[in-house]
């Protein structure tokens, strides 16, 4: 608790004279396009917080945004830590607590993921309506009091009414969603043929390594979520493509970048 105050009090002392916002937003890999669009940005880079880890994954950068994005005063994570660059589940998760001492009660996150669902293509956008987690669980431990209970309710995690704005302002914008359930495994390898299939078996549309645990943890906090999937790739038992390192997933995110961040902006 010490820890998660001190990172709040001094992204406070940066803030000085700002208006402080309500929400913040976690981009996922290629995704960070949107924090270009943000209007008289404060930029505080992870380095300079106090407590805060860096973020070594390809195609996060590593700043921490704060200004207006679609009429709203926003907080933007330009790159999240993920449990595969060796980081434990409270270091992953330590910006979400940050963010609640610091007031955020809505949190919209995005992330590039594999495809699962056989109907999915390339350059998808699917809203996360739920999800399986095969990671480890970031509430494992003493429960944390001060932001909420020991057993948090998880039947409705995704907001239906961020995810029904999201929905009518993507009809309005001619965009195609796909709406869906995200796995989120702990990576670094790329899921066998195999471990695609159990993933449609048990009931998942897209692959991913991340999302979950912030969401976890922000759903113990009591903030409204709202998760988008980029498809970056078709799953490997049904095609022949193979994923030899992230660039391409990052390649493929930074194609669908600009529609996100548009539909993003919209729903703000
Ligand atoms: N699996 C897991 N994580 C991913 C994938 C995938 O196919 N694509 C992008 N992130």
């Amino acid at each position: 608790m010490k820890l998660i105050d001190q990172s709040a009090a001094y992204i406070r002392t940066r803030l000085a004279g700002h208006a402080m916002p309500h929400t913040a937003i976690i981009l996922g890999s290629g995704l960070g396009l949107l924090a270009d669009r943000i209007e008289n940005p404060v930029v505080i880079p992870y380095a300079d917080i106090p407590n805060f880890r860096r973020s070594t994954a390809v195609g996060h950068k590593g700043n921490l945004i704060v200004g207006t994005l679609g009429g709203e005063c926003v907080m933007a994570m330009q790159g999240r830590f993920h449990y595969y660059e060796g980081y434990t589940m409270q270091e992953v998760t330590f910006p979400v607590r940050v963010m609640a001492r610091l007031g955020i009660k809505t949190l919209l996150v995005s992330n590039a993921a594999g495809a699962v669902n056989p109907e999915y293509r390339v350059g998808d956008m699917m809203i996360i309506t739920d999800h399986i987690n095969l990671m480890p669980n970031p509430l494992v431990g003493p429960n944390m009091d001060e932001f909420g209970d020991r057993f948090p309710d998880m039947t409705t995690v995704y907001s239906r009414r961020l995810r029904e704005k999201a929905l009518a302002a993507a009809a309005r914008m001619g965009i195609e969603l796909r709406q869906g359930v995200y796995v989120a495994g702990t990576g670094p390898t790329y899921e066998t043929p195999a471990e695609y299939r159990m993933y449609r078996l048990i009931g998942g549309d897209a692959a991913g390594m991340s999302t979950v645990p912030e969401v976890i943890v922000a759903r113990h906090c009591g903030m409204e979520i709202f998760g988008m999937s980029v498809i970056t790739n078709q799953s490997a038992d049904l095609s022949d493509a193979c994923l030899n390192d992230g660039d391409d997933v990052v390649r493929q995110a930074n194609l669908a970048a600009e529609r996100m961040t548009d539909l993003f902006q919209q729903l703000l």
